[in-house]
């Protein structure tokens, strides 16, 4: 840390709300929190029924028998109403919902009232092909405005759907479809990135070999390279979509029917499906979205850079812009291609008001240079985000300073693909900010701070960060497994939800998260779980045992460092070491590729068998060894320790 900012942090200095800021914020004082703090389920009921449409009022906001939620009870409504279609209806069928932008430079700008007409295509598409309402539709595409279309028009008819990011391996979206028995998969024949073509179509058609659930596949022409369609199966999205009537009225649905599942790493290797209903999901995004980015739909240009296929997109790129009847930037590419400016000129040719990015490409944008963002007029901007990882205060204060010139709030959100909102987060126009501190509990949120009793341990202390109150937008569970449900987020302490991340609280009650403390890495703000790695690299040939852990990285939060037992006759070289990344790649994704691998004879385990990971994670970030004596053989960590240090098994740089 450098000196200045750690003088800044020891000084405890605050940033209060700039006044220009805070004289027109949406929220200026506590009065929001202690509405909220005297009765949470009257502060969201009211939430639900100012900003959403509702076709029948609720009978009961909550119903709660823990774990399970459910929210809104009786009432019924309709997300593509409430996103797009109400927003005609109320004369601003000429403002514009998205303005697109393709990595070649190719744009697109969409108001509501087309955006109107191209769901409701969609959405006749999805019905044409016999989808029904509680069907699940897989959907693997790069960011082209027809992905949001796509979802949307899942919701217009009430099929869920499962996004599947566009990185993801054949081997990632087959076990997703198959996990969701999806009847039908969207994809496009390729997406832009970098400059070349991801080969979309290829890799689903892969999948697709062994996907015995999916009968139709809509395929939207995108990079024109030349794809096989499979007749009966594949339709190319011109042709059927285009040919459908743009009528289709939004039906009523139930406010707990299923809207999405999303998949997201967890301990074992197996993802979990997380399921989302609709009338508490989308209270909760719209609320969130108009008080953390205190939006002016009229005026505001708002970014969030994240991909649809994580849950920022789904929630801060759809439903909560959307449902606000906001203005969003959508960019499909890499932030360095033609050039590391990239995204400072889209931020000054669209004049971008609010951005909202992750402080992994913040970090990436710091180690490029200042030069890039000073050639762009950044003027426009006025709210700064961060989410996916804790924000280390010299990505803060550089954020701050570089990109908002020292004039914009930065809001550092807190939550998980689990919560579906925002939960923990400064109210930009109201808290005083401390850089890396995320600040307090929303309101109408519960979060609290507890030791390994479960006991809240108070100002200042640290912990493990959980929820003690239900909240709209929660999980509904895990998709087909109930029980993983019970025992990921409920078994760990009575009565709260375990978010399964470490955090403690100052002086000041302000809130610091300090990563996960189970075995899911964070690596680019993407939850890897150390279980999927391993079994990835133990599916090589050459490979015995694995043991992965997180190691901090200066760029990506947490890189993936991986300790590897080869089976005998297989020798340790270079090109082993290239053959076992880019096989990780290839079951996973580039983003799990590990960053170092340390071939061993042996790995740390507990007299159970039980690999002691945080041993390795001592070894890998140079820290003391602690206590020893629950190892079968004490001696092995030393002896892996030795190899390391004389390894520099830094890993090459990508
Ligand atoms: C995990 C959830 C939320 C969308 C993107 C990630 C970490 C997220 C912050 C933040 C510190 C953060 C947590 C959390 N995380 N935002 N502002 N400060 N940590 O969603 O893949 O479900 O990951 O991301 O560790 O548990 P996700």
């Amino acid at each position: 840390m450098s000196d200045a900012i750690e003088g800044l942090l020891e000084e405890g200095r605050t940033f209060p709300p700039p006044p220009e800021f805070a004289a027109t914020a949406r929220v200026r004082d506590s009065s929001l929190q202690a509405a909220a703090d005297a009765d949470p389920e009257a502060f969201w009921a009211g939430q639900a029924a100012e900003l959403l449409d509702w076709d029948r009022p609720w009978d009961r906001v909550l119903d709660w028998q823990p774990p399970d939620a459910q929210w809104f009870l009786g009432g019924t409504l309709n997300v593509a109403h409430n996103c797009v279609d109400r927003h005609v209806a109320a004369g601003l069928g000429d403002r514009v919902a998205f303005l697109w932008e393709g990595e070649p430079g190719d744009e697109r700008a969409i108001t509501y009232a087309e955006l109107q007409d191209e769901v409701s295509r969609a959405a006749n598409a999805l019905l044409a092909l016999g989808i029904e309402r509680g069907d699940r539709v897989a959907i693997y595409m790069g960011m082209v405005p027809e992905l949001p279309i796509a979802m949307l028009a899942c919701a217009r008819i009430g099929a869920a759907h499962s996004v599947v990011f566009g990185g993801f391996t054949a081997d990632s979206l087959r076990g997703r479809i198959n996990d969701a028995e999806a009847k039908a998969l969207i994809t496009c024949d390729g997406a832009w990135r970098r400059g070349a073509v991801v080969p979309l179509k290829d890799i689903a058609d892969e999948a697709l070999q062994d996907a015995p659930s999916v009968h139709h596949c809509i395929v939207l022409r995108r990079t024109d390279h030349g794809v096989s369609m499979t007749p009966g199966r594949d339709h190319w999205w011109h042709d059927l979509v285009e040919a459908q009537s743009e009528h289709c009225p939004p039906e009523p649905m139930d406010a707990e029917q299923l809207l999405f599942i999303l998949y997201t790493s967890g301990t074992t290797a197996k993802p979990k499906g997380i399921m989302h209903t609709t009338g508490g999901y989308l209270t909760q995004v719209a609320s969130t979205f108009r008080n953390v980015f205190d939006i002016r739909p009229e005026s505001d240009v708002y970014w969030c850079t994240a991909d649809c296929g994580w849950v920022t997109g789904h929630s801060y790129i759809v439903y909560g812009p959307l449902a606000n009847g906001a203005t969003s930037v959508i960019y499909e590419g890499t932030p360095d291609h033609p050039d590391k400016d990239r995204f400072w000129a889209i931020v000054e040719k669209y004049g971008v008001t609010i951005l909202y990015t992750a402080p992994t490409a913040i970090r990436t944008f710091m180690k490029w240079g200042d030069e890039y963002p000073q050639r762009r007029d950044l003027s426009s901007l006025r709210l700064l985000g961060s989410v996916g990882e804790p924000i280390n205060p010299e990505a803060w204060i550089w954020y701050h300073d570089v990109i908002g010139h020292g004039r914009t709030p930065i809001v550092d959100t807190w939550w998980q693909t689990e919560t579906g909102a925002i939960m923990i987060s400064p109210l930009p126009g109201a808290t005083p900010l401390k850089p890396g501190s995320a600040t307090f509990p929303l309101p109408g949120v519960g979060a609290d701070v507890v030791g390994d009793d479960g006991e809240p341990v108070g100002v200042p202390g640290g912990g493990y960060l959980v929820l003690n109150r239900p909240w709209p937008s929660m999980l509904r569970g895990v998709w087909g497994d109930p029980q993983r449900f019970r025992d990921t987020y409920w078994s760990r302490f009575e009565g709260l939800y375990f978010a399964g991340d470490g955090a403690k609280r100052d002086a000041d009650g302000y809130l610091w998260l300090l990563g996960r403390v189970d075995d899911v890495m964070l690596v680019s703000g993407h939850n890897i779980s150390t279980a999927e790695v391993e079994s990835a690299l133990v599916d090589h040939h050459a490979v015995a045992e694995a043991a992965v852990v997180g190691t901090t990285d200066a760029t990506t939060g947490q890189a993936v460092s991986a300790f590897v037992i080869l089976r005998s006759g297989n020798v340790a070289s270079d090109d082993l070491v290239r053959e076992l990344r880019d096989h990780v790649a290839k079951l996973i994704g580039p983003i799990a590729k590990p960053k170092s691998i340390l071939f061993t004879d042996d790995l740390p385990k507990t007299r159970s068998g039980k690999i002691m990971r945080r041993l390795l994670r001592n070894v890998a970030e140079d820290e003391s060894l602690g206590d020893t004596t629950t190892l079968a053989d004490p001696s092995v960590v030393a002896g892996i320790r030795d190899r390391y240090l004389a390894s520099n098994a830094g890993g090459d740089d990508e």
